[in-house]
C-alpha cells in the first residue's frame, strides 16, 4: 500500500559545515555486477572485504548490529546512529564519494556508532557474521523500473540468502520504495524465496523511524508516494 509519511528528524548536525559534493546519477553498469563476472577490475570499483574491521570501522570498536543497504548520501545513516545511540549502523553503498562525504561528517561530528563502506553488496557479505544483525534497511534502492536495466538491480534470492544468514532470530528487514514495480519485484522475490514474511506497516510492524532517507524527503517534497513494508522471517 503506497503512503505518505511526515518524518521529523532527529539529527542535530550542521549540514552547512559540510558541502555536499556533486554526485553523477548514472554510473557505469558495471558497478552492480558482482566482481568476479568482470574480465579487469576498473579502478573505480569498491575493493572486495575479506574480514571486517569492526574496531577500526566503527568509534566505539564494537560490531555492527543493523545495516544500512544502498545509504546513498547518509542522511538515514546519521539520523539513526544518532537517534539510537545502542545500535551501531553499517551504511554499505557503491559510490566512493558519497562514502567520502558521509565519513567526513562522522569524523567531524565524531560519531561512534556509524560507518559507512565503500563496497557492492552484489559481491554478498561473507564477512559479516551468522545471526549478528538485528535488522536491515533497504531504502529507494533498486530505483530501475526500466527492463533493460533490472540486470542492475540488488534484490535477488542470492541476497535474501545472505540477509537470512546474518539476521538474528526475530531480525526483520525494513523497506521503502516510489517504484510500484520495485515493490512487486520485492514482494515476489520474497513470496518465491520462501523465508521471510511481507506486512504492511502497521500497529504490530511499526516503522520505528522518525527521519527521513534522502530519497524519502525528496519524495515529501515532490509529493510522490512511496510505500513501507516490513519483511520478518519465518
Ligand atoms: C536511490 S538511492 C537511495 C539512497 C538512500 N537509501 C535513500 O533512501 O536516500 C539507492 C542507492 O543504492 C546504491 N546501490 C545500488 N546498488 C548497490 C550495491 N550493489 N551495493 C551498494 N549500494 C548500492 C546506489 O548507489 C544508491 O546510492
Amino acid at each position: 500500500m503506497f503512503m505518505k509519511n511526515s518524518p521529523k528528524s532527529h539529527a542535530v548536525i550542521d549540514f552547512r559545515r559540510y558541502p555536499i559534493p556533486r554526485v553523477r546519477h548514472h554510473v557505469s553498469p558495471q558497478l552492480y555486477m558482482p566482481l568476479q563476472q568482470q574480465l579487469i577490475r576498473p579502478a573505480w570499483y569498491p575493493p572486495l572485504i575479506d574480514a571486517a574491521t569492526w574496531a577500526e570501522w566503527f568509534g566505539n570498536g564494537a560490531p555492527a548490529t543493523v545495516i544500512d543497504l544502498g545509504c546513498g548520501r547518509g542522511g538515514f545513516l546519521l539520523a539513526h546512529a544518532l537517534a539510537f545511540p545502542q545500535v551501531n549502523v553499517l551504511g554499505i553503498e557503491v559510490r566512493n564519494v558519497l562514502i567520502e562525504w558521509i565519513q567526513g561528517v562522522i569524523a567531524g561530528e565524531a560519531i561512534p556508532n556509524a560507518h559507512a563502506l565503500w563496497y557492492s553488496a552484489v559481491n554478498g557479505l561473507p564477512w559479516i557474521d551468522s545471526g549478528s544483525i538485528d535488522y536491515v534497511t533497504y531504502l529507494f534502492a533498486d530505483p530501475w523500473p526500466k527492463k533493460r536495466h533490472h540486470k542492475r538491480r540488488l534484490f535477488s534470492t542470492e541476497l535474501l540468502d545472505e540477509l537470512d544468514r546474518i539476521l538474528a532470530p526475530g531480525g526483520r528487514i525494513y523497506f521503502a520504495t516510489d517504484v510500484p514495480e520495485v515493490e512487486e519485484h520485492q514482494r515476489s522475490t520474497i513470496a518465491a524465496h520462501g523465508r521471510f514474511v511481507v506486512h504492511d506497516v502497521s500497529e504490530q510492524y511499526p516503522w520505528p523511524f522518525d527521519f527521513a532517507t534522502d530519497q524519502q524527503s525528496f519524495c515529501d517534497r515532490k509529493e510522490i508516494p512511496y510505500s513501507m513494508y516490513v519483511a520478518t522471517r519465518r
